[in-house]
C-alpha cells in the first residue's frame, strides 16, 4: 500500500481580488521510504500542496479532492486528529528554522518537551534521546549543545536541529520545504547529504520541495515538476534530467547554472508566472511555452504514463511521439 496517495487535490483561496487557484488537480503517490523532489518556480503551489497534507492551510483556503495517508483519509480532518498525525506521523521542516524553533528556550528543552508530550517519555530519557538525535544529524558535542539557545548556532546548524526535532517522533513522512534556500552552497550540499542520510538511516519517506533544480540531482529518486498547481511531468530523477519530456522542464533545466555553460548563456524562461485568478482553460504553461499550439490554451492535456514509470501532461510531447 502506498504511504501517501494524493488524488485530484485542489486548493483555492478567497481573496478580495478573486479566487486564487493554487493547486489544480494534483495526483501523486509515495511509497514508504521513497524520496520525491517537487520542483517548480516560486508560486507554482508547492508549499500549499504540503500545507494541505499537513492541514496547515490559511483560513481563506479551501481544499478538495483526497489525501490518504497510511490508508486513512486525512484531508480536512478535525484539528485534534491532525495534531496527532503532525506530531507522530508526518513532520515538516521549513526554509527558516526559526519557524519551528523557539528562540527563548534551550534546544534541549524544546526537543525533550516534544518527546515528553507526544511519547510520554521521562525527562531523563527525553534528554538522552534528544542528544542521540543531535548526534544523528551530525551535530558535534551533542550533550553540551543541548544547553544552548537557537541563536548560538549557525544557519546550517539550526537547519540540522530542525531536522533532529522533526525526526524525534520517528515520522513516516518528512516534508522539507526549501530547506536549503537561505544557506550558502557548501552548507546546502551538507544539508542535502543529511536529508539522504536521514532517509536511509530512518527509512523515512521524503518529499523535498524546491525551486532549485540544482539541488535535486542526487538527492531524490523521483522528481515531480509542477507549474500552475499541476503536475507537468514526473519520473525517475535521472530520466527527467537526462531526457526531459515537458517544455517547462526543459526551460527549468536550461536555467540551471552549469560549469560547462558560461553564466551569460543561461536562459531564463521568458514570460511571467501564471495569474492564478485567471488561469487558461488548458495548460497553465501554454502562454509561455515555445511548443504551444492550437489545443494547448483551451484543453488541458491529460496526465499520461510513458517510458519507465514516467508521467507527463503535454499535448506537444505526446504528438512528438505519435
Ligand atoms: N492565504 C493565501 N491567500 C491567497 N493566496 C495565497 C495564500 N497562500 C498562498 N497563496 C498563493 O498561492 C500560490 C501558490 O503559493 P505557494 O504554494 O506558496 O507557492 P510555492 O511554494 O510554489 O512558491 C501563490 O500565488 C500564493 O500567492
Ligand atoms: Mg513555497
Amino acid at each position: 500500500m502506498a504511504l501517501l496517495d494524493v488524488t485530484d487535490l485542489t486548493v483555492s483561496f478567497d481573496t478580495p481580488d478573486g479566487v486564487v487557484k493554487a493547486v489544480n488537480g494534483m495526483t501523486l503517490s509515495l511509497e514508504p521510504g521513497e524520496s520525491l523532489a517537487i520542483v517548480g518556480e516560486s508560486g507554482s503551489g508547492k508549499t500549499q500542496l504540503a500545507f494541505s497534507i499537513l492541514g496547515l492551510l490559511a483560513k481563506n483556503g479551501t481544499a478538495g479532492g483526497s489525501i490518504r495517508f497510511d490508508g486513512q483519509e486525512i484531508l480536512n480532518l478535525p484539528e485534534a486528529k491532525l495534531n496527532a498525525i503532525r506530531a507522530n506521523e508526518i513532520a515538516m521542516i521549513f526554509q527558516d528554522p526559526m519557524t519551528s524553533l523557539n528562540p527563548y528556550l534551550r534546544v534541549g528543552d524544546q526537543m525533550a518537551e516534544v518527546l515528553m508530550l507526544h511519547k510520554g517519555a521521562s525527562k531523563r530519557d527525553a534528554f538522552a534521546e534528544s542528544a542521540r538525535m543531535l548526534d544523528a544529524v551530525r551535530i558535534p558535542d551533542a550533550r553540551a549543545r543541548l544547553r544552548m539557545y537557537p541563536h548560538e548556532f549557525s544557519g546550517g546548524m539550526r537547519q540540522r536541529i530542525m531536522a533532529a526535532m522533526a525526526l524525534l517522533c520517528r515520522p513516516k513522512l518528512l516534508i522539507a520545504d526549501e530547506p536549503t534556500t537561505a544557506l550558502d552552497v557548501t552548507v546546502q550540499n551538507q544539508i542535502m547529504e543529511l536529508m539522504a542520510d536521514i532517509q536511509r538511516d530512518f527509512g523515512t519517506a521524503l518529499i523535498l520541495i524546491t525551486h532549485d533544480l540544482a539541488i535535486v540531482a542526487g538527492s531524490c529518486v523521483k522528481t515531480l515538476v509542477m507549474y500552475g498547481g499541476r503536475v507537468m511531468e514526473m519520473g525517475a530523477t535521472d530520466d527527467v534530467f537526462a531526457d526531459p519530456s515537458h517544455p517547462y522542464t526543459r526551460g527549468l533545466l536550461n536555467a540551471v547554472p552549469r560549469l560547462d555553460v558560461p553564466q551569460d548563456k543561461l536562459e531564463t524562461i521568458p514570460g511571467d508566472p501564471p495569474d492564478l485568478t485567471a488561469l487558461p482553460a488548458g495548460c497553465p504553461f501554454s502562454p509561455r511555452c515555445p511548443a504551444s499550439h492550437e489545443p494547448c490554451a483551451t484543453t488541458m492535456p491529460v496526465q499520461e504514463a510513458f517510458g519507465a514509470g514516467r508521467l507527463r501532461a503535454c499535448h506537444a510531447a505526446r504528438e512528438a511521439v505519435a
